[in-house]
């Protein structure tokens, strides 16, 4: 029997989407769009090269190691440059900063005129799962230059409530581009026939719960109590154990499924091993907008701190991360 056939919702693009919500506010210049805009380009750009990287022999290490001390691979190389070479091309784009170089790229340096933006990026995350197909990702993160800051890195240097938007690009079996604005969040496809993203959700809702943890559980030994004691508590319950190591999957499943997902203080990374301002802030603007919450743990009084709260201090700063849906993340806080 045939199916039968859908009634399709209007076909909206990524940048139709972008225009109407510029539309919104007529204080808006365009620049922001334009910004995304390249996103959505080096999104393309980079998707294609992840889809053709064991064809073109350019899996593997790069040879050098970024300002973490992690292995570059050459798809991190190749990535990094391909949103630099993208975003430094828009007007609207004063500084950038990336995983992947230690000081944080000047593109335009005047201080009057149209407002800009820095956008900071993690341009390809998740990407020792490259040599193996699993999934991988982009995330990044829009702030408004501040002008009055000293140095590049000063203007950078701003707690995630004042990103103007945020998002992340999942290179798996579709390529799904995830975007808040501040107004909830929306999902697009990209369709590889017409080379356009399109719609797919409109402001996403995570569930509130659902009895699923992502964490590293082979560092289990090494976390605080009471991360330990959540596990014991979780496998008492019930949970499901889903872990894909690369932090755009994981945050991906979580939002349409619900869940938690956890990197907490380890024996290797005292602080947490995700980076505050290209990993962290971006996914906890998602999670916030979608319904959920975001944190890095407990504060010095005891009290749930909210990863976007946090003051950073050096743009490649890490903190733990604890997030998802309401329930399960207020699960985890109770044993801290
Ligand atoms: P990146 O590839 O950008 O360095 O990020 C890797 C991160 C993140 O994607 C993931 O959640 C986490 O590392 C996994 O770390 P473990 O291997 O320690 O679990
Ligand atoms: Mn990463
Ligand atoms: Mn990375």
């Amino acid at each position: 029997m045939l199916m039968d056939t859908p009634i399709h919702k209007d076909i909206v693009t990524l940048q139709s989407h972008i225009l109407a919500q510029q539309d919104k506010n007529p204080q808006s210049t365009g620049t922001l769009s334009w910004i995304l805009s390249a996103l959505s380009i080096s999104a393309k750009v980079i998707a294609d090269h992840v889809r053709r990287a064991r064809l073109e022999d350019v899996l593997g290490h790069a040879g050098a190691d970024n300002v973490q001390g992690e292995q570059q691979q050459k798809l991190d190389v190749i990535s990094n440059e391909v949103l630099i070479r993208t975003l430094g091309s828009r007007e609207g784009v004063a500084i950038v900063a990336s995983e992947e170089n230690e000081e944080p790229v000047i593109i335009r340096n005047d201080t009057a005129g149209e407002r800009r933006y820095c956008v900071l990026f993690d341009p390809l995350d998740g990407s020792s799962n490259l040599d193996v197909c699993g999934g991988v990702g982009t995330i990044f993160s829009i702030l408004r230059q501040d002008r009055r800051a000293s140095d590049a890195e000063a203007s950078l240097l701003q707690p995630g409530e004042q990103q103007v938007a945020a998002g992340y690009i999942l290179y798996g079996s579709s390529t799904v581009f995830c975007v808040s604005l501040g107004d909830g969040v929306d999902m697009f496809v990209l369709d590889p026939a017409i080379g356009a993203f399109l719609r797919v959700e409109e402001k996403l809702k995570i569930p509130v719960a659902n009895k699923s943890y992502s964490l590293n559980e082979g560092n289990r030994l090494s976390f605080p109590e009471g991360y330990r004691d959540y596990l014991a508590w979780a496998q008492e319950n019930g949970y499901s154990s889903r872990y894909v190591g690369a932090m755009v999957a994981d945050v991906h499943r979580i939002l349409l499924k619900g869940g938690v997902f956890i990197y907490p203080p380890t024996a290797k990374a005292p602080n947490g091993k995700l980076r505050l301002m290209y990993e962290a802030n971006p996914m906890a603007m998602l999670i916030e907008q979608a319904g959920g919450k975001a944190l890095a743990g407990l504060d010095s009084n005891g009290e749930a701190q909210r990863i976007m709260a946090l003051k950073p201090k050096n743009i490649h700063e890490r903190c733990t991360v604890i997030l998802g849906s309401p329930d399960e993340v207020d699960h985890v806080v109770r044993h801290l």
